[in-house]
């Protein structure tokens, strides 16, 4: 096992290491170029180099006559179906968004939103497609995204750089810090990662008070970092999460059974197996328990079972787990 965890473990980190710098390639190549490297202007026509440039958005959206594409609305005043364009029309979607929250949600909220969590509000005709651009392929820093939803937002709408960029809305300052999150992770799509999560970690991990409870809760585990969390599914006997060690007994009859010692009590002791069984065994019969601190009863093969995307999208969603306040 730890052999395959040697193997698996610099493997992963050559291949993160490529993927990240062939993103940062790709982003030299197209970005605005040597003179401005990663440096974007938050601002309408940095906006709206992005939109037509690094951001693709071009692919699906259209503004006005300008391109051609069709998958996603226009973002200029166009025919009928578009009497209003973006930044106008945000306002209008907006007042429909505070209406079915109770909450204030302003012009800026809902374009945020749009590429932060496109699947809240979906326009009608259209499909639940929109990219999610801060995530692999595109990639967008919260900064370019800044940029695009100005250039959105100037788009016939009332463009107030304030609200956009140094004192964001509440509503608005949530979606960032999911932005920045998924970003820090390299990027990953917290969505997929939800799905991922749910095949295979909820069968142990209890999330805001669903899954299994063999593993510890990870409700608000943003709190102890990018690396902890990344260590924890990449080498889980690095550092044993307090109370879930894993205890080997070998009982009278020489039967060793592993897993976290659930109770202990009244001359008899529980351990939980990594499958969920529960063995109890009277402490009469016990020939020998000790703590094997080179073993973690959660799986230390994962990282071979998910793909490097996986892993990504997981951390991202990890990343997302805020100790309570805020979403
Ligand atoms: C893969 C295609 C695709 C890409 C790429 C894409 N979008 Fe979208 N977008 C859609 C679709 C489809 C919708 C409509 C469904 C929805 O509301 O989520 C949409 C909806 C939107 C809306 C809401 C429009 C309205 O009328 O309310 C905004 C704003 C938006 N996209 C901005 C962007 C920006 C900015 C980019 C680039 C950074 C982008 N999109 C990239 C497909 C895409
Ligand atoms: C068979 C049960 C099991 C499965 C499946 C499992 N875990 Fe665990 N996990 C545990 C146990 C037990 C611990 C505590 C011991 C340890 O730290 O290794 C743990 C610890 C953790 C920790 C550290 C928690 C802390 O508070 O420090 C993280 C993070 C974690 N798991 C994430 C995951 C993710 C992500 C997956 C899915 C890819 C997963 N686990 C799948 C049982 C499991």
């Amino acid at each position: 096992m730890n052999v395959t965890i040697t193997r698996v473990f610099p493997f992963l980190l050559i291949v993160l290491g490529v993927f990240l710098w062939i993103g940062y390639s790709i982003t030299e190549l197209t970005g605005g170029g040597q003179k401005t490297s990663a440096a974007v202007d938050i601002s309408p026509e940095g906006g709206e180099s992005i939109y037509w440039g690094k951001g693709r958005c071009f692919t699906c959206h259209s503004v006005g006559g300008q391109g051609s594409a069709v998958r996603g609305p226009n973002h200029g005043q166009f025919g009928d179906k578009f009497p209003l364009p973006m930044g106008a029309r945000a306002a209008v979607r907006a007042s429909e968004r505070a209406e079915k929250l109770g909450s204030e949600f302003t012009a800026v909220d809902y374009v945020v939103e749009s590429l932060a969590n496109p699947g809240a509000y979906v326009v009608q005709g259209y499909k639940n497609e929109m990219a999610v651009v801060y995530a692999p392929p595109i990639s967008l820093s919260l900064k370019e995204i800044k940029a695009v939803v100005a250039y959105m937002m100037s788009l016939g709408g009332d463009l107030d750089m304030a609200a956009i960029d140094t004192a964001p809305s509440e509503v608005t300052a949530a979606f960032y810090a999911k932005i920045s999150a998924a970003a820090a992770a390299g990027g990953g799509d917290p969505e997929n990662g939800a799905v991922v999560f749910e095949d295979n970690c909820s069968e142990c991990h209890t999330l805001n008070g669903e899954g299994g409870e063999i593993g510890p809760s990870l409700t608000g585990i943003s709190a102890k970092g990018l690396k902890h969390i990344s260590e924890s599914i990449l080498q889980p006997a690095k550092a044993l999460a307090k109370g879930f060690e894993t205890y080997v007994l070998v009982d009278n009859d020489g039967r060793q059974t592993v897993g976290l010692k659930t109770r202990d009590e009244a001359g008899e002791v529980d351990i939980t197996k990594a499958n969920g069984d529960v063995v109890t065994v009277a402490k009469a019969d016990i020939k020998s328990i000790k703590i094997d601190d080179t073993k973690s009863v959660m799986p230390d093969d994962l990282s071979e079972a998910l793909t490097v995307k996986d892993y990504q999208d997981i951390l991202s969603f990890l990343m997302l787990q805020k100790p309570k306040a805020e979403q």
